[in-house]
């Protein structure tokens, strides 16, 4: 049975997640599938109730740059990232620390380790709280729409994980900006709450990749985790509809197409952050209701590319793109 856990059992929620559990808990990005990244059993449990392919490398969490910088060899752009943008959506990619005690399992045997001190409160109350470098992929079943609220953590995982700890909705909806930082140039490997230009008007440019070809990860393996087909709902995606039919469900931005069976509007008003707190939600919805009424597809109105725009349409693309085994 999973346990639906409130801001007031913290503690319970922490003890959980040092006995080795499997606790979910809510960010300002999406929901994570939180367990103590030094114990190898505890990390090998997330991928079994993802049902995750194989070991793509999860993000470690901490409740301060401090504390996650120890387990690092953090160079001088790093800090400068962190003073910036944490706590908040980005994560950083940098070479393990020689003696960290977080087990090879989660960054999937790479020498490198992903880190990142989330913006939410309760989150980061919950990291302190448990005292753990907390590794946490998004909370869905592998290959679904990212969670955004405690439900849709339990339609995907109720019965595979311990516990769900509930901070309400998160408020970004899109998950994190990840940042290699191993090479010579700081590489963008993942868009996401952080634009690219925010990053670029501290650090100066930035290496950015193309769409990754099915299967492939956008530079070699170093972020195996990236695959084409993700977020992916049962009904097909069509993308930048200009028009729509009766027989589809519309993914709307601004003033909506006329003509589908069904409609979710990410923003009236064509605001990208609305947009983006409300892309995943949306997207379950249209799905669960377009199937039961039998129709053909998820129609997505384009959307800018500027901002968070870049990381919907990342988003976009891969839930439309063709699937891949698992
Ligand atoms: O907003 C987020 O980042 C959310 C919340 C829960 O923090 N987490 C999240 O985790 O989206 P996940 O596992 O769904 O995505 C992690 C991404 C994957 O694309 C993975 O390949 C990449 O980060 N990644 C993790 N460790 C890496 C590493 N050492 N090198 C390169 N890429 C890495
Ligand atoms: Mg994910």
């Amino acid at each position: 049975m999973t346990r639906l856990l409130s801001l007031a059992d913290i503690e319970e929620a922490a003890a959980l997640l040092c006995a080795g559990g499997l606790v979910a808990f809510g960010t300002e990005t999406v929901y994570g599938l939180g367990a103590d990244a030094t114990n190898g059993q505890a990390t090998a449990a997330i991928f079994a109730a993802k049902g995750r392919p194989r070991f793509n490398p999860l993000i470690c969490h901490f409740p301060s740059a401090e504390a996650a910088f120890a387990h690092v060899l953090a160079t001088e752009t790093a800090h400068r990232l962190a003073a910036a943008f944490w706590p908040g959506p980005l994560t950083l990619v940098l070479p393990r620390a020689p003696g960290t005690q977080i087990n090879l399992l989660a960054s999937a045997g790479l020498d490198t380790l992903a880190i990142r001190v989330p913006a939410s409160e309760a989150a980061r109350a919950l990291l302190q709280a448990a005292g753990l470098p907390i590794a946490a992929p998004s909370a869905n079943r592998s290959g679904s729409v990212s969670p955004t609220t405690a439900a849709h953590v339990l339609a995907d995982l109720d019965g595979r994980i311990d516990a769900v700890f509930d901070t309400g909705p998160a408020t970004i909806g899109l998950e994190s900006t990840v940042l290699d930082l191993t090479g010579l140039t700081p590489f963008l490997l993942r868009p996401g709450g952080v634009p690219a230009e925010a990053i670029e008007a501290l650090i100066g440019p930035i290496g950015r990749g193309i769409a990754p070809a099915p299967g492939e990860a956008p530079r070699g393996l170093r972020s195996p985790g990236l695959l084409a087909s993700h977020y992916a709902p049962v009904l097909p995606v069509r993308l930048n509809a200009t028009s729509t039919a009766a027989t589809e469900a519309l993914l709307a931005f601004g003033p909506p197409l006329q003509g589908a069976a069904l409609t979710s509007n990410l923003s009236e008003t064509a605001n990208l952050s609305e947009a983006a707190a409300n892309l995943f939600a949306a997207l379950r919805w249209l799905d669960a209701e377009g199937a039961r009424l039998s129709l053909t597809a998820i129609a997505a109105m384009p959307i800018p590319a500027t901002a968070l725009g870049a990381a919907i349409n990342d988003r976009l693309q891969r839930a439309a793109a063709p699937r891949q085994e698992p």
